[in-house]
């Protein structure tokens, strides 16, 4: 990066069925960094994500709140689109599974598949509540996991090997709505083969950019052997399988169903939404602004043959989601394949998993009605510890942080330098250009911020900021322009036009980190525009 390809970030979809928590931020705040940071770079860039409004982690909350699903998923959809820009967390398009794109796009690549001769119909035994005459899909049922023998739900293991479960696959299925133990029952389902894709998965993960997290687990899943995905579900509430409507209340039992009474599974359409996130964008921005399908289709556009350079940000338990199926789904149907997939390690808190039952998290409602400014959340979120590595949140580790980084280092910087700077000079210290010095500091920061741009680290691009602070108060304690400014005020001039430019170097290179603290401080520079549509460029005028 940069690229002559368009780029589209997307964040992994949030389930519309509950409060946020800082856990969710970590990955939507390291998809708005990472998004940022390659604008600064220069490259174009979409950054899109939607509400995952179906599936039965909709389903069962809507039904345990006593509401229908839809108004259910729509209530917490509107509140995720105002609470993400509460964090700066600033998506070019933010749409939801449940919407008329979606449904469309959806459909017609699911028809693609089939057209593509990789779906087949399959019977096979689904679990069914015989007192409740209900079929039990996915979160419905709970048991035990057959692969590591711990507590799973539906369709994966969340407690234990975070494997996607199959229908059928769980041991000893019991209801959740009722407690009843479940029977299995015979129902015919639609399956992608995605083991037709193994060589092609291989050999695409040789390829894959962005965290080792995300290439190791699924080799493994593939030398294991790969299973056909069953993508239909005995259920209402989705996108209707493409083909006919339902004609039956499908999650009743009985008869043997015809595969074209269900809906897709969760999983199909929700990823489609990335495709449908950023056609949506270009529908209200226009092609020439940003063109979806260059972006997301092969041979859409003979200057990106192969698509955009697209880019997964995602919690470490849905990598086999963006590793296998949803490659597999892409390449079957001729659209770009992932460059890079980014997935964050979870945030604990007391070395506990947040736990929205036994209100164990840090809010982000919470966070914020203590008053506390997003950008040192997103700070202490995109910097403590590697991408892939486990948080463990404490209010006192994020005071620290905010206090000897944010405060000691690099504001501290910015206060002596441009309080000198406004004391001294009414229109600002004159010079034609940084220092030889400076200009090769300022140079360096921007190699590290491309550096980890390209390494995919939002870690190391906080490291490049602190440390060009880190070296400006060096700088300035060197220099002591107080001490030369009645004696040699040319000189206390450069040495402050000097830190102003490293000061500006930093108001670019913070901004994916600290947007709104970075535009102030453009603000306060006298800069024209925005930093938000600055690159490094800017950094390196001074
Ligand atoms: O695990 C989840 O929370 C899912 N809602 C993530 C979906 S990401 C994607 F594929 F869209
Ligand atoms: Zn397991």
């Amino acid at each position: 990066f940069p690229t002559d390809d368009p780029a589209v970030v997307t964040c992994g979809l949030p389930y519309a069925n509950g409060d946020l928590h800082i856990g969710h931020l970590r990955t939507y705040v390291g998809g708005d960094v990472y998004s940022r940071a390659l604008e600064r770079l220069g490259q174009e860039t979409a950054f899109v994500s939607g509400s995952d409004m179906h599936g039965t982690p909709v389903a069962v909350n809507a039904e345990q709140a006593g509401v229908s699903p839809e108004e259910f998923a729509l209530d917490w959809h509107e509140q995720y689109a105002e609470t993400f820009p509460e964090f700066n967390v600033d998506f070019d398009n933010y749409g939801h599974t449940h919407d008329e794109t979606n449904t469309e796009v959806t459909q017609q690549l699911v028809r693609d598949l089939d057209e593509g001769g990789h779906l087949y119909e399959k019977e096979i035994m689904v679990a069914y509540d015989p007192v409740d005459d209900q079929f039990l899909p996915d979160r419905y049922v709970e048991g035990t996991c057959p692969y590591c023998g711990a507590h799973a739900r539906g369709d994966e293991c969340d407690e234990g090997c975070q494997r996607h479960l199959e229908p059928g696959e769980i041991e000893d299925p019991e209801s959740t709505i009722t407690g009843n133990p479940a029977e299995y029952r015979e129902r015919t389902h639609q399956f992608f083969a995605v083991s037709e894709f193994a060589d092609y998965l291989t050999e695409f993960l040789d390829r894959l950019e962005g965290t080792s997290n995300a290439r190791n687990q699924p080799r493994e899943w593939i030398e294991q052997g790969l299973q056909d995905w069953c993508i239909t579900r005995d259920m209402d509430w989705g996108i209707d399988f493409p083909g006919g409507e339902a004609t039956e209340s499908p999650r009743e039992g009985g008869e043997a169903a015809d595969s074209r009474d269900l809906v897709l599974y969760v999983w199909v359409d929700a990823p489609i939404e990335y495709i449908s996130s950023t056609k949506q964008y270009s529908e209200r921005v226009g092609a020439d602004a940003f063109d979806w399908e260059a972006a997301w289709k092969e041979g859409a556009s003979d200057e990106h043959p192969e698509g955009g350079e697209i880019v997964h940000v995602i919690g470490r338990d849905i990598i086999q989601h963006h590793t296998i199926f949803w490659p597999a789904m892409l390449e079957a149907t001729d659209h770009a394949e992932p460059r890079a997939v980014m997935a964050s390690g979870f945030v604990t808190l007391g070395g506990k998993g947040f736990s929205t039952s036994r209100d164990r998290a840090v809010w982000a409602d919470e966070y914020l009605d203590e008053g506390f400014h997003p950008d040192p959340l997103r700070y202490y979120l995109a910097t403590n510890g590697g991408f892939q590595q486990d948080v463990d949140f404490s209010w006192e580790k994020f005071a620290e942080r905010v206090n000897t980084e944010l405060v000691g280092t690099v504001g501290n910087f910015l206060y002596r330098s441009l309080l000198f700077a406004h004391r001294n000079y009414e229109d600002g210290p004159d010079a034609d250009a940084p220092s030889d010095e400076v200009a090769a500091r300022i140079d360096e920061a921007v190699e590290e911020f491309a550096a980890a741009v390209n390494g995919y680290s939002v870690r190391a691009l906080g490291d490049a900021v602190t440390d060009l602070a880190r070296y400006g108060n060096e700088y300035i304690q060197r220099n002591e322009p107080w001490k030369l400014v009645d004696e040699e005020p040319a000189e206390a001039e450069r040495v402050i036009y000097d830190c102003v430019a490293l000061a500006k170097a930093i108001a670019v290179c913070f901004e994916p980190l600290a947007p709104e603290k970075s535009e102030r401080l453009w603000d306060q520079l006298g800069e024209p525009g925005s930093v938000h549509d600055a690159t490094v460029e800017a950094a390196r005028e001074g």
